[in-house]
């Protein structure tokens, strides 16, 4: 028998999956709509650099692995989830009881923003950041209290601090931030998660901590309960469309939040785990990955400087740039270039994120621009 509380967080679990399903057909139909407009439509020449892909994944090892699952796909595979927590567990020094696993870090960021919901109240973020999660929030009743970013784009930390007040529930911070690439140090996140008080959940975003070696969190999880790390296989792992993504958190957050999913079965396929447990070993793909997408960059980097486009230095495999100097419509001249990406993230601002593709897609943005 389900309880009342169990009963009305499945109804509004209902809501929250409507609302998600609202965001990612948004999101796919700015891509359609791209497309609809472009005489190849359909075609598979065209360089996507709008959602920050790794355009070398998968790896061959994934590839082999994932082949190989697809056989056994026939059973569930519960022992796989706790095989998948313990190769993460060993790669971030933490145990397996640390972790859960999601079909990518967004289904977690769904997760524990539901978890916050649960609780009444608002959420505190910066603005740009990403922010797919916050329709669903928002439908569960979370109210969502947006500080914008320094004038250097970086996260506001102390602004973010003194947002907080007696309803909020959870702080989410993107480190680095999405859309701009800016990082803070390692000292000044310390200090912030120091300030917050305990009962506010500190939702920290690291999906692209891995590309650049920017600092993670994560060693803080077991002393600050309140403290989850979100993090992901579709960046520089090259998993994207997978769909896996795990959370690390403290032992007992993590059993608190894992009551939020439908099942201990839930989350990501079991060819996605073997896809991921087999990545996760391939050193040299991952090297290769972060290499090549800093060569890709400053091909970018240096086209820009060429043009007189003010750009952000970014720890992240897009980059954040400024159009105002320059006299065309730069999607529009991408998209003639079967290019499809620049977007904008801040209302009424010149200001575009572009992912970073092949070294060849880089110089192909540059010579189309110049
Ligand atoms: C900051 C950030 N968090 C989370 C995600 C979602 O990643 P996933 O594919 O793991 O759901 C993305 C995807 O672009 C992202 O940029």
């Amino acid at each position: 028998m389900l309880t009342m509380e169990r009963r009305q967080l499945l109804k509004q679990s209902v809501f929250a999956l409507a609302a998600f399903s609202f965001s990612r057909n948004s999101y796919a139909k700015e891509e359609a709509a791209l497309l609809a407009h472009h005489p190849l439509n359909n075609a598979t020449d065209i360089i996507r650099l709008g959602q920050n892909e790794n355009p070398h994944g998968p790896s061959s090892m994934t590839k082999k692995a994932m082949l190989e699952a697809i056989s056994s796909s026939n059973r569930y595979q519960l022992d796989l989830n706790g095989e998948v927590r313990t190769a993460i567990a060993k790669l971030t020094g933490h145990s397996k009881e640390n972790i859960s696993l999601g079909a990518g870090s967004s289904e977690l960021l769904g997760v524990v923003s539901l978890w916050a919901a649960y609780q009444k109240g608002n959420v505190v973020a910066s603005e740009p950041t990403f922010k797919l999660w916050m329709p669903a929030a928002r439908k569960m009743g979370l109210v969502t209290k947006l500080v914008p970013l320094t004038n250097t784009k970086h996260n506001d930390l102390q602004r973010l601090i003194d947002t907080i007040d007696s309803q909020t529930k959870m702080v989410y911070l993107c480190n680095p931030n999405n859309p701009t690439g800016t990082v803070s140090s390692k000292i000044d996140l310390e200090q912030f998660i120091k300030k917050i008080a305990p009962e506010v959940i500190i939702l920290l975003d690291e999906a692209y901590t891995d590309y650049y070696d920017s600092p993670s969190m994560s060693y803080l999880v077991n002393a600050y309960p309140n403290v989850v790390i979100a993090k992901t296989f579709s960046k520089v792992y090259g998993m994207a469309g997978a769909r896996i993504g795990y959370i690390l958190a403290h032992a007992n957050t993590i059993k608190q939040l894992n009551e939020f999913q439908a099942w201990a079965n839930a989350g990501p396929s079991a060819v996605s785990m073997q896809g991921a447990i087999a990545v996760m070993k391939d050193e040299a793909f991952i090297n290769f990955c972060k290499t090549e997408n800093i060569k890709a960059k400053s091909i970018l980097y240096n086209g820009f400087d060429k043009i007189g486009i003010a750009h952000i230095k970014s720890y992240t495999s897009f980059v954040y740039f400024d159009t105002a100097t320059y006299q065309k419509d730069i999607p529009a001249l991408l998209l003639a270039n079967n290019i499809i990406g620049a977007r904008s993230f801040e209302q009424n601002s010149s200001w575009l994120r572009i992912s970073i593709g092949t070294t060849t897609e880089m110089e192909k943005v540059v010579q189309a621009l110049i």
